[in-house]
C-alpha cells in the first residue's frame, strides 16, 4: 500500500485520475492535506519513504518520519541539487548520524539515497580492522557500505591510526 499525501487540492484530484486510469486505487491511500499531520496520524513501518515537500522543512518532516522506519527502510528525497541550500540541514543531519547510510543519486536534480543500518551503533564501538583503534568520543561513526542489508554482523566504520 502506498499513503500519498498533498496539500494541493488540484494535484491531489489529478493524482487520483491517473491512479485510477492505471487501475491502483486499491493500493493509494491520499491523504489530502499537511504531511505533518498525516505523519503523525500513520503507524506501524514504511519499507519505502519519498519526501518531496519544500525543500526547507525535509529536515523537520524527516524527524517526524524517523519513528515509522524500520532497519532496513529507504527515504528518497528530491532536489538535493536544485534546492541545495534549503536542504542542507537536512542532509548534513543524515551525514553526521551513524544510524544511516546516505548518498546523493546524481539524477537530474539529485536525489537522495538513505538507509536505516540494521545495526544502532554505539559511539564507542571497536573498529574491525586490525591496527585500528574506535573512533574518538564525538567523531561520529560511518557507515561505509551497504553491506549491512544482507549481512546485519557487517559494519565498516570510520576509524583512525592509532
Ligand atoms: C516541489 S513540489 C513537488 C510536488 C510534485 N512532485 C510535483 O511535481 O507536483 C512540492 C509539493 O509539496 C507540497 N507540500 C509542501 N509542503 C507540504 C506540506 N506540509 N503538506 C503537504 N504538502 C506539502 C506542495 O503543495 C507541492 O505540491
Amino acid at each position: 500500500m502506498v499513503v500519498a499525501t498533498e496539500s494541493d487540492a488540484a494535484k491531489c484530484a489529478r493524482l487520483q485520475a491517473n491512479v485510477k486510469a492505471a487501475g491502483l486505487s486499491a493500493y493509494v491511500d491520499l491523504w489530502e492535506g499537511d504531511a505533518f499531520e498525516t505523519v503523525a496520524q500513520l503507524e506501524g513501518s514504511f519499507d519505502m519513504v519519498f519526501i518531496d515537500v519544500w525543500a526547507d522543512t525535509y529536515l523537520d518532516l524527516f524527524k517526524h518520519i524517523e519513528r515509522l522506519l524500520r532497519p532496513g527502510s529507504i527515504v528518497l528525497a528530491d532536489n538535493m541539487y536544485t534546492a541545495e541550500d534549503a536542504v542542507r540541514p537536512y542532509k548534513r543531519y543524515l551525514d553526521d548520524d551513524p544510524r544511516f547510510s546516505t548518498t546523493t543519486l546524481d539524477f537530474e536534480s539529485g536525489l537522495e539515497f538513505t538507509v536505516l543500518s540494521f545495526l544502532k551503533l554505539a559511539k564507542s564501538r571497536l573498529c574491525p580492522q586490525p591496527g585500528h583503534v574506535p573512533c574518538k568520543p564525538g567523531v561520529p561513526l560511518k557507515l561505509k557500505t551497504l553491506r549491512g542489508l544482507s549481512e546485519p554482523h557487517f559494519v565498516a566504520v570510520r576509524c583512525h591510526r592509532e
